[in-house]
């Protein structure tokens, strides 16, 4: 049997920091209120130069580079945004060429804030079908770019960066290491509590984010305690045999409000909101990144991902590091 094991990961973030009082200065707002109500205390935005694909590009080569192998031998890249270069092509391809290793499988899956987990549960697909080796799966926004900077009520929440991992194919023998279980969902009835207002089709511009964000939030708590529910049923473990939570960092009171449903210790959830704000896709490969990075994330350790975001979409994954 083929397991989809994750030797790599890395990530990237823009130069610029902006803090909560140096928002607040722009913005009818203040450190206070972001803090007490999501736990943001800073967000890294994109500036001239900086695009989703040039963090995508430099979050892939570390990447590589710590899974210890030439970028030219990824024969398939799937990039999670909602925040591409252009509309088309997908922006997977320009990464793919700065990496050198033109020729494979390069795409682009659009679930917002879950698509990382889209990506990976499709690459693991693909890499156990025996259609691809070794993947790259990343999350990259610039979420910067569609923000409505009048709007309090969003453009407070978000940043931009990139996450990465390498997803290669190898026996289940080997270390049993790899991904044991996902689950992904999507709701289409709840499209207007979060949502972008414009695109190609529609207005034939980029448009801004729209969201309801109280109703988000009910949602968030009750589908992400599901999906974790199932991946664990699904592989016959207890969420006592898990190691680290990674989930999509929103909101500190959402990571809580989930923490406190599943009945994990709070000490196992990695926690980069207050760093990073909501990356939409790249949040949960970056809070990844940073965990193992710090050492925290060890070899052997069972880890669970989880996202919810626009569409409503919503999705996580029980990985053996
Ligand atoms: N600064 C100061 N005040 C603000 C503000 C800001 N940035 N944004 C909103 N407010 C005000 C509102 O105008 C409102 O004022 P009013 O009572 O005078 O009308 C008050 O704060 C409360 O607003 P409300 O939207 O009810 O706050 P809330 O407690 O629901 O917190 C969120 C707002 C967005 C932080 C919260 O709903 C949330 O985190 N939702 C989930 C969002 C999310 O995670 N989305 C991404 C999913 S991928």
């Amino acid at each position: 049997m083929i397991r989809s094991a994750i030797t790599g990961s890395g990530s990237a973030l823009p130069q610029r920091c902006v803090s909560n009082e140096e928002l607040a200065r722009q913005v009818d707002t203040s450190d206070e209120w972001i803090v007490e109500r999501t736990g943001i205390r800073q967000r890294y935005i994109a500036g001239e130069g900086e695009t989703t694909s040039s963090l995508a590009i430099e979050a892939a080569r570390k990447a590589c580079e710590d899974a210890g192998i030439d970028s030219k031998s990824i024969d398939l890249i799937i990039l999670a945004t909602a925040t591409p270069d252009n509309t088309f092509p997908a922006t997977a391809t320009r990464v793919q060429d700065a990496l050198g290793c033109n020729g494979g499988i390069a795409f682009d899956v659009a679930a917002v804030c879950s698509g990382f987990l889209y990506a990976l549960a499709t690459a693991d697909s693909m890499l156990r079908t025996g259609m691809a080796k070794r993947a790259l799966v990343i999350g990259s926004e610039t979420f910067s770019r569609i923000l409505d900077w009048e709007d309090r009520t969003t453009c407070v929440l978000f940043g931009d960066g990139a996450g990465a991992v390498v997803l290669e194919a190898r026996e289940s023998d080997t270390d049993g290491a790899g991904v044991i279980s996902s689950s992904l969902h999507a709701d289409g009835a709840q499209h207007e509590l979060l949502y972008v207002d414009g695109g190609p089709s529609t207005t034939q511009t980029v448009g801004h984010v729209r969201m309801r964000g109280r109703e988000v939030f009910r949602h968030a708590v009750v589908n992400l305690a599901q999906v974790l529910g199932e991946v664990l049923e699904e592989s016959g473990l207890s969420i006592a045999d898990v190691d680290w939570l990674v989930p999509h960092q929103a909101n500190a009171r959402i990571l809580d409000a989930t923490a406190r449903k599943l009945g994990i210790d709070p000490e196992r959830v990695v926690v980069t909101v207050d760093r990073h704000a909501n990356t939409s896709a790249a949040s949960v490969p970056l809070a990844f990144d940073t965990a193992r990075k710090d050492g925290r994330i060890k070899p052997g350790d069972l880890v669970m991902f989880e996202a919810m975001g626009g569409g409503f979409t919503w999705g996580a994954s029980l990985i053996r590091m």
